[in-house]
């Protein structure tokens, strides 16, 4: 029987994001200074998602984990440090490409390129590292029961307006079945 998992349905709207960017800036439209803001304005409002990600992981699904694995705990808390760095320059790059006149956009939109190919591949291998050798000291460690009441406690920290963004981003990179979980748990 499967067990509640904290972090699959959450990663997967974080990846189908994380591709989108990563495919959306290797197209843009460079002459189209509306095209570089709308792609300017995904860019934040992507690293606002894995920002608030890392938060909330920090702040309830890593406090239980410590109980039960420090060491994976405290490697896990440093890949956030890590991402936070490169999070920033993708941020520091995306707003130099905003600001860059029409000749020098190309090299812009390529640095930001390398930058955002450089997170998704970080993001992966971390995200990894939580679904596979983090759910398995939770799984060891606590009951369902257990799980479920530290994912209700985490999303009552999240205001009812944002959580419906949340919801909306995982539903669209989710099976039905996890989408009406997620759905849930805000009452989990
Ligand atoms: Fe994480």
């Amino acid at each position: 029987m499967s067990r509640v998992d904290l972090f699959s349905p959450i990663h997967k709207g974080l990846r189908g994001a994380l591709f989108e960017f990563a495919t959306d800036v290797a197209r843009v439209e460079l002459s189209s200074t509306h095209a570089i803001d709308r792609l300017v304005a995904q860019v934040e409002r992507v690293l606002a998602y894995l920002d608030e990600h890392a938060d909330h992981e920090d702040s309830h699904t890593f406090v239980a984990l410590r109980g039960l694995s420090p060491e994976l705990a405290d490697e896990l808390a440093g890949d956030h440090h890590a991402l936070d760095i490169v999070q920033r320059e993708v941020e520091r790059l995306a707003h130099e490409l905003a600001l860059a006149d029409l000749a020098r956009r190309e090299e812009a939109a390529a640095k930001l390129g390398v930058a955002i190919n450089h997170l998704v591949a970080m993001q992966l291998i971390h995200m990894n590292r939580e679904e596979t050798l983090a759910n398995e000291a939770l799984w060891t460690g606590l009951g369902d029961d257990a799980l479920v009441a530290l994912r209700s406690r985490l999303v009552a920290t999240i205001p009812a307006a944002r959580y419906a963004e949340w919801i909306q981003l995982v539903g669209r990179f989710t099976s039905p079945v996890e989408r009406h979980l997620v759905d849930n748990a805000r009452v989990g």
